[in-house]
């Protein structure tokens, strides 16, 4: 278990830990109604693949609590939660599921979609657990790995993906250290993965982006995790913007790549990466970033919030099924 839980449902009630606040604060949003829930995916207060279906998965359990609803509004509930966020797709079959409990639902539906929602979450939780099984297996004692964003108990039901395997590495004492890069713009791994290494005792350093080349060119580092929002048929992987950087820096420095991410993340809808949809956010995220910028006039930005690594880059996918090599 992680002392770090991003969302509690609690008396019919969907608490989310607003993470735009951390590593400063904590702040709990009390949500009772499916819109506080997409409002709350839309703004990053929850954010990471697996989290956003789990959290949208209540969205629709609150919708269907609702003294006045009907199959249509819960229907509606699910239309609008769907459009919160294109990439990830945890979010898709987090509510397929639920759309089909509606559908099928004889009466009860409200107790149905809780139970389902609950069910989701436990799940999660359960192949968060079976991933940093096999993540481990593949290391060495030691190790010294380098991840991206976030991908730790804050962006899942359970440890974590990623982090997750280097949180189970770290207990089991052979993770050395972990390099985490910033994560620009929205910085979620100074603060949400620098924070929850924190929490848990686990030796972490922190980069810049830019870094990243260099650090590799030390030798130090044994391997690469990162997480995925999206991954097409052929392998290609979306996950936030970077990450194909990174699998070209850690190819070029001969360091194995892996991507880790339960089965609810690969999307076998799709033929190849070129199919993803990739996000864009608004610029203030990178404007932010460089005090006084937001006030000069006429800055264009451009703000992809995901990039789509090519599954050549990519050594094994880490599920909760096993460690998949190529050919994929
Ligand atoms: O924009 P975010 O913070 O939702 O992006 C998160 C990521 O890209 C994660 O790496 C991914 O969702 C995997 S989380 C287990």
């Amino acid at each position: 278990m992680s002392k770090v839980v991003p969302l509690k449902w609690e008396k019919s009630e969907l608490l989310i830990l607003d993470q735009r606040k951390l590593p400063g604060k904590i702040v709990w949003i009390r949500a009772r109604n499916h819109e506080t829930v997409a409002r709350a995916i839309e703004s990053l207060a929850v954010r990471g693949a697996p989290v956003i279906g789990i959290a949208a998965a209540y969205g629709v359990a609150l919708a269907a609590k609702s003294t006045r609803a009907t199959e249509a509004g819960i229907s509606d509930a699910i239309a609008r939660l769907l459009k919160t966020r294109p990439t990830g797709y945890n979010l898709f079959s987090a509510l397929e599921r639920m759309k089909h409990v509606l559908e099928h639902a004889n009466g009860k539906v409200s107790l149905l979609l809780e139970r389902e929602a609950r069910a989701i979450h436990k799940e999660d939780a359960e192949m968060c657990h079976a991933i940093a099984e096999h993540g481990v297996s593949l290391m060495k004692s030691g190790e010294t790995v380098l991840t991206y964003c976030n991908t730790g108990a804050l962006a899942t039901g359970g440890i974590g993906t990623a982090l997750g395997v280097i949180r189970l590495a770290h207990t089991r004492k052979i993770l050395k250290e972990v390099f985490a890069c910033e994560t620009r713009p929205v910085g979620q791994g100074a603060r949400l993965t620098i924070w929850e290494c924190a929490q848990e005792k686990i030796p972490a350093t922190l980069i810049c982006d830019n870094m990243i080349a260099s650090l590799l060119a030390t030798g130090k580092i044994h391997r690469v995790f990162v997480g995925a929002d999206r991954i097409a048929r052929n392998g290609d992987t979306s996950n936030k913007i970077g990450t194909r950087g990174l699998a070209v820096l850690a190819r070029d420095a001969g360091v194995p790549f892996h991507v880790v991410a339960p089965s609810t993340t690969f999307d076998t809808n799709l033929k190849s990466g070129a199919e993803i949809v990739i996000e864009e956010r608004k610029p203030e995220e990178i404007l932010r970033g460089t005090p006084g910028l937001e006030k000069v006039k006429g800055v264009r930005v451009w703000n992809p919030a995901f990039d789509v690594t090519p599954a050549n880059y990519i050594t094994s996918f880490i599920t909760e099924r096993g460690v998949l090599s190529p050919p994929f």
